[in-house]
């Protein structure tokens, strides 16, 4: 299981790649919090060797190619992430032709997931917390999701999306792939209070065991 980033805003993004993460994620309303040029937010983390998604939206296809294409002038490499539509199965199809990977995102059930998997997509954003706000069991969702690919063997990639806290996350990276996760719940992972004591006793310590070497390699 890896991570992406899931965020608009660009210090995280960064600290977030220092620590390992494997792609870059986000959606309109963080852009719009962060105050974000779209495309150059794109130019400046599509050259970082990591996954990274745009959104293309509509219901148009001429459109969506005409968005999709401004975006594959940066980089053919970023991932197009549609909103689940008739549209957006369209697009996953056309776009697979050309060899473009997509993403379908605000996936909360299986019929979708499947939906999504016949047009061809690449990466499927399973919504957790946003489908508990409506009484369904995100986790399960997600877990069932990924027991028909994996005993199908499809190629589909799976991201835990809308997490929003350590339980989710500790569940959904049972199943999936990936788990597009908020910056605050990556530094949860350092706020551990016996990773925090366990860190005093061993600089602590360290240090003596420094001193200890220099000793015996003076003797
Ligand atoms: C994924 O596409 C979204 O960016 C994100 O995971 C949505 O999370 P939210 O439900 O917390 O807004």
């Amino acid at each position: 299981m890896k991570y992406f980033i899931d965020t608009g805003n660009q210090q995280e993004i960064d600290e977030a790649l220092e620590w390992g993460a494997a792609g870059i994620t986000a959606n309109p309303s963080m852009y719009l919090k962060e105050n974000v040029n779209f495309y150059d937010f794109l130019e400046r983390n599509s050259n970082k060797g990591k996954l990274l998604t745009a959104e293309v939206v509509g219901e148009h296809l001429p459109d969506m190619i005409e968005e999709t294409n401004k975006i594959n002038v940066i980089s053919k490499d970023i991932i197009i992430k549609l909103n689940y539509s008739p549209a957006a199965l369209k697009m996953v199809h056309h776009l697979r032709k050309q060899n473009i990977q997509t993403a379908m995102t605000l996936v909360f059930d299986i019929n979708q997931a499947m939906m999504a998997i016949n047009a061809g997509v690449d990466y499927l954003f399973l919504f957790v917390a946003r489908n508990e706000e409506i009484g369904v069991d995100g986790i399960t969702f997600v877990k069932e999701t990924a027991d028909i690919i994996r005993s199908k063997n499809y190629q589909t990639k799976l991201v835990a999306a809308s997490i929003r806290n350590k339980f989710q996350l500790s569940r959904a990276a049972l199943y999936c792939d990936y788990i597009a996760a908020p910056y605050h719940l990556m530094k949860e992972s350092f706020q551990h209070p016996s990773t925090q004591s366990g860190i005093e006793q061993f600089e602590e310590e360290m240090k003596k065991v420094l001193v200890l070497a220099e000793g015996l390699s003076n003797e």
